[in-house]
């Protein structure tokens, strides 16, 4: 198997022989390396399925992992996501790094990587829609079980969901679309006193707003789909391990990283825990074998798009803030769900954790139900009436008729998804325009809602 340099330069934050940098200069920086190949200065995209050999030694080196860092076939790892990997695992703080061909991959493999049937994860019930289903549908499949914490920052609850079986908690540390904000540390304390690692879903906050490995969680998965690209053009996702959770103090527990792939080997815990590559090489394994890899072209667009984080985030952060002061003084909104104001119970989670601010995706509440948002979201001119978030454009959609349309009324209040709800993804245009927007839209629905009860 071939392993990339996210693997093989974990530990650094910059370029060999350069200072630890900012946020800033890292999201530009690390991993590019424009002296290699033509000095390109800008990361090339290598487009090839295969890599050639040195020499027969070399491609055996390549295969027994004795010599990492070099490739051997494209589904496994290729210079052009190392680099990728290399600048996310940096701006994670992480040890190293997998890119995979979507955010829900990169779900799918960060647990499959040390769940397996009969094993059990407990997760907050504030995740994405599109987890909730892949673990009640395809993991019940498998024979994995999972459990749901409704209060995500009680320990107690955690502690009760958690059985001898469970083999990982996740959770988000901001959420989709109630802008939750996950007590990181407190989760993560209940997890290690069960003896399993916390996953955490990064993808609203980005490592810009929220670096959840260094509040205690073990390993962050992203959508990169979303705020990391920006653009909204491809579909990503990436696993970055912290190399925190100790799997060799119940080794009987992690099978997977214990097992030799042949008689008379090392487990990959024996191996490479010193390096902290474990877990990595692991995912990387099971990437290769189930084959959702990141092509290179994604992975270009994606590292364009990681260049411009921290200013995006700003932006897409100031915006967030004039639209819910705008929202909340509106008299066609009843709610307004976002983490930094004065009376959300997700306040003091986010002064925590959230050093930048609360991101850019929440939802409010319209008066009116169902119809109300139909009007709401037809009447919208800037806005896009889209099923995505994290884009630079401003997004709009009512789950009540679009997503969560297969529930009943008392199922979705029941996940805290009234009719008149709307989900916002704000983001990077002139404010000015998005209030007159928005306030257009209200108009519609409000002035219509009246004559009609009229
Ligand atoms: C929080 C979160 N995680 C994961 C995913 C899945 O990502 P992708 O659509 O890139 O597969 C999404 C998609 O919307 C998401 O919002």
């Amino acid at each position: 198997m071939s392993t990339s340099d996210a693997t093989r330069q974990p530990q650094s934050n910059a370029l060999p022989g350069a200072a630890p940098w900012h946020f800033d200069t890292m999201q530009t920086h690390v991993g590019a390396a424009p002296a290699q190949g033509h000095g390109a200065h800008v990361t090339p995209i290598v487009a090839s399925a295969g890599f050639a050999f040195d020499s027969v030694d070399h491609a055996a080196s390549i295969f027994s992992m004795d010599h990492l860092g070099s490739y051997a076939y494209a589904r496994a790892g290729n210079p052009t996501n190392a680099v990728v990997e290399q600048r996310l695992a940096a701006l994670e703080g992480g040890a190293g790094a997998v890119l995979t061909a979507s955010g829900q991959a990169a779900t799918v493999l960060a647990l499959l990587a040390i769940v397996r049937s009969g094993d059990h994860v407990v997760a907050s019930s504030q995740i994405y829609g599109g987890t909730t289903g892949l673990l009640n549908e395809r993991f019940a499949e498998l024979g994995i079980s999972v459990s749901y914490v409704d209060e995500q920052n009680d320990a107690e609850a955690w502690r009760r969901a958690a059985r001898p079986e469970t083999r990982a908690f996740f959770a988000e540390s901001i959420s989709n679309p109630l802008c939750t904000v996950l007590d990181t540390r407190l989760v993560a304390d209940v997890a290690h006193e069960i003896g399993v690692p916390l996953i955490v879903d990064n993808t609203l906050a980005t490592p810009y707003l929220s670096r959840p490995l260094e509040h205690g969680a073990d390993i962050v998965v992203h959508s990169t789909t979303k705020f990391l690209a920006g653009h909204g053009a491809v579909i990503g996702g990436a696993i970055v391990d912290g190399a925190s959770f100790d799997f060799g103090r119940e080794p009987e527990k992690w099978p997977a990283l214990h097992t030799p792939s042949s008689p008379g080997e090392a487990g990959l815990w024996e191996r490479f825990s010193p390096q902290g590559l474990a877990y990595v090489l692991r995912v990387r394994a099971i990437l290769r074998d189930y084959g959702p890899a990141a092509s290179p072209f994604n992975a270009f667009l994606l590292q364009l798009g990681i260049e411009t984080l921290s200013l995006r985030m700003r932006q897409h952060v100031a915006n967030a803030r004039e639209v819910v002061q705008f929202l909340t003084s509106h008299p066609a909104v009843s709610v307004v769900h976002y983490a930094e104001l004065p009376d959300s119970p997700w306040r003091a989670a986010a002064a925590s954790y959230l050093e930048h601010g609360a991101g850019s995706v929440f939802s409010f509440e319209l008066r009116g139900g169902l119809e109300a948002g139909k009007r709401f979201i037809a009447a919208l001119r800037l806005f896009s009436h889209i099923a995505n978030i994290g884009d630079v454009r401003s997004l709009a959609i009512q789950p009540a008729s679009t997503t969560h349309s297969p529930l009943t009324e008392s199922e979705r209040t029941t996940v805290g998804i009234p009719a008149g709800l709307i989900r916002l993804s704000i983001g990077i245009e002139d404010a000015r325009d998005l209030l007159a927007d928005l306030s257009a839209a209200l108009d519609a629905a409000h002035t219509d809602a009246i004559a009609r009860d009229i």
